[in-house]
């Protein structure tokens, strides 16, 4: 049978591609939307008042299909505010991130903003609690999906079922893909190990046929380690219905990540996409950083569970918010940061606008398929 690149999911969702783009900043999301493809914001660091608004944004700048995106880890703890997640977490770990910041010359950490009633402030996956009062915001602004990363639940999927939005669960084994189909997601994300973020162990050139075969009827969208026309029809001839990128959103000229992140992505080898629980204490790949490498120092404590461990570090890890913390430029301590990215970080050659990423990605994978 012919390979199409139009598949059925893209009549099914009303695109142009089969071109998901995971990412952190709005007009990426707005400029890949409006392009064709569809965008996906990650909101997880957004409050249910922050997401709203970023709903908003998006309705007035694109009035074509988008998507939500949060992290629901299921082990989370069922409650708790920023004050009492904090108490929790051990002496050990906190004399071990205030020893690097005396090293590094950086303030004591300062207190939560009060005025960003937006940001949710409670480390990465938050409680089940806060994870459900996301999805209800989600759920308010109806996007054309929603996405659960790291996890999802059957709860969640009712609700978004019930407001008309369609579930898209993103899963790194074939375990995973059974259970969540049983609870009815209508798209799943095979993400392989190269993936940048959250990631499991296996490739995605052994995932994506597992799952497709595993969950038919549900169509089953491959990620991890895709960023062109090769990579697209080669996900299209595994049997996937489209692709779910991220890391080649990054150096988008939208994005906002600083100029250095963006160099040293362009410059970067796929060695360079390491895997570590510095961050947010689950097996995630991302840019090799001086941080990282702290953590792998003998001696050092372990990581503690999500969401704890992301509350506590005095150097983030996804600076490619909406607010940049362009302070480390300045403080010359630019090696200690990292973003979370995939390996296919190294077939990066160029930075370009959104739009230009998805074109040359769509032109080569039609002039293959059409050669
Ligand atoms: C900067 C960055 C942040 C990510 N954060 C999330 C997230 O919050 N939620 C999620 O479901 N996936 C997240 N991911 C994973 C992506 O959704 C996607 O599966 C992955 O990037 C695909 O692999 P690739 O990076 O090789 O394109 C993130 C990926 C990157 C690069």
């Amino acid at each position: 049978m012919a390979i199409r690149l139009h598949t059925e999911l893209c009549d099914t969702l009303g695109v142009e591609y089969p071109v998901f783009a995971f990412n952190h900043c709005r007009d990426v999301t707005a400029a890949v939307s409006n392009g064709g493809g569809i965008g996906v914001l990650g909101a997880t660091g957004y409050s249910p008042e922050g997401i709203l608004r970023l709903g908003q944004w998006l309705k007035k700048n694109t009035d074509r299909p988008f998507g939500l995106d949060l992290l629901l880890p299921q082990r989370a703890p069922g409650t708790g505010d920023r004050k009492d997640l904090l108490a929790r977490i051990p002496r050990e770990n906190l004399e071990f991130m205030d020893k690097l910041r005396r090293e590094l010359g950086l303030p004591p950490a300062r207190p939560f903003p009060t005025d960003r009633i937006d940001i949710m402030g409670l480390g990465v996956g938050g409680t089940l609690v806060s994870q459900m009062e996301q999805v209800e915001a989600i759920c308010e602004v109806k996007p054309a999906i929603f996405a659960g990363g790291l996890g999802m639940s059957p709860e969640a999927v009712e609700k978004c079922h019930s407001a008309g939005i369609k579930v898209v669960s993103l899963v790194g084994s074939l375990k995973h893909a059974r259970r969540v189909a049983e609870w009815g997601v209508d798209i799943i994300v095979a993400q392989g190990t190269e993936a940048g973020g959250h990631t499991g162990k296996i490739g995605t050139m052994v995932l994506v046929p597992l799952v497709v075969d595993a969950v038919k009827p549900i169509p089953v969208v491959a990620a991890g380690g895709i960023g062109d026309g090769r990579g697209l029809v080669a996900a299209l001839a595994l049997g996937a219905m489209g692709v779910w990128t991220g890391t080649i959103w990054l150096t988008a000229h939208e994005n906002p990540l600083e100029d250095f992140i963006k160099n040293r992505l362009v410059a970067a080898q796929a060695e360079d996409a390491v895997i570590t629980r510095a961050h947010t204490g689950k097996t995630a790949r991302s840019l090799n950083s001086k941080f990282i490498q702290y953590w792998n120092q003998p001696g050092a404590p372990d990581p503690l569970p999500a969401p704890y461990q992301s509350m506590y570090l005095p150097v983030p890890w996804d600076v490619s918010s909406e607010n940049p913390d362009r302070t480390w430029e300045k403080l010359g301590l630019q090696d200690w940061i990292g973003t979370p990215a995939g390996q296919v970080m190294a077939l990066i050659k160029e930075r370009k606008p959104a739009r230009q990423i998805l074109y040359d990605m769509v032109s080569q994978a039609i002039d293959i398929l059409e050669s």
